[in-house]
């Protein structure tokens, strides 16, 4: 298996040695191949849910699709897509499992209630494993770790060097976040909740908010296709809980099959390079 996974490994690389000098649909083709390719874990657990989302020949994903590199929105031909990070691990639990995917896009705010309520049966959406949150529902292993940064106007680089020059200031953060919640406890009541990521971009942009507060990575992203923006990472906020698969309680065979997979994907170093891929593809598209 192992042995497999290289080779699949080195025929993607190849792949992307290839398409490396392409055009941004050569850069989607090949991420969307090395999606297919790098995914053929065979799953040793059978249970009652496995049974039930096999015979319904599909797993639902619910994702927030305003994250990138982790998961955005974009239309080819008028048509709606959701790609990215996580859209590609959860493809890959689907392969795995022997369906199809399906994909739920909704407010991040509403994902853990969807799937306690059985409208979906995994979330993938960047989204940290908190305490909290593992009051709820169960997570997988972590597939990435969490880092947090805000995001500021250009000329107001080197306006914040402590905390305490954040407090008062309005902070817009997505409503159900993390982000939210610790905003909210440091920096005070001003901070401002929001349902998407790209109308807090937007309200930024036009100084409706003095900075946001994201995940890292996708602050970074965000910082890198809009003009103006920057990014502050030296104020000393503590990393985030690492991003890991959401499941409803209970459902234990569910949670130790994508336990297989997640393993697979990172041990083999797919993990690493979807995250480059998609990066990439994200930057491209947003230059369209
Ligand atoms: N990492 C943060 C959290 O876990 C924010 C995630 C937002 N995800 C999204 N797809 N919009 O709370």
């Amino acid at each position: 298996m192992k042995k497999k996974i290289f080779n699949i490994a080195i025929v993607a690389m190849a792949a992307l040695f290839l398409f490396g000098c392409g055009k941004k649909e050569d850069v989607k083709e090949e991420a969307k191949e090395a999606a297919k390719e790098a995914v053929k874990f065979e799953i040793k657990t059978t249970g009652p849910t496995l049974d039930a989302i096999k015979q319904k020949g599909k797993i639902v994903l619910g994702t927030s699709a305003d994250f990138p590199p982790m998961e955005w929105t974009s239309f080819q031909n008028g048509k709606e897509e959701f790609t990215g990070i996580d859209i590609a691990i959860a493809k890959a639990i689907a392969d795995s499992l022997g369906v199809e995917l399906e994909v739920k896009n909704m407010a991040f705010e509403g994902l853990l209630a969807s799937l306690n309520a059985g409208d979906v049966d995994i979330v993938l959406a960047g989204m940290g494993a908190d305490d909290e949150r593992k009051k709820q529902v169960d997570f997988s292993d972590e597939y990435s770790k969490g880092a947090q940064v805000l995001l500021v106007t250009e000329e107001n680089k080197d306006k914040y060097k402590t905390f305490d020059d954040l407090k008062g200031k309005v902070i817009g953060t997505q409503l159900g976040s993390l982000q939210q919640k610790f905003a909210t406890e440091k920096f005070g009541d001003n901070c401002k909740g929001f349902d998407l990521n790209n109308v807090i971009i937007e309200q930024l942009k036009n100084k409706s908010i003095d900075a946001a507060f994201l995940s890292e990575l996708p602050a970074k992203q965000f910082a890198s296709i809009t003009d103006g923006l920057v990014i502050i990472d030296n104020l000393g906020i503590p990393d985030e809980s690492g991003f890991a698969v959401a499941i409803k309680k209970g459902n234990d065979d569910l949670t130790k099959a994508v336990n297989e997979v997640v393993k697979g994907l990172k041990d083999s170093g797919q993990v690493d390079k979807w995250f480059d891929e998609y990066i990439e593809l994200s930057n491209k598209e947003a230059s369209k």
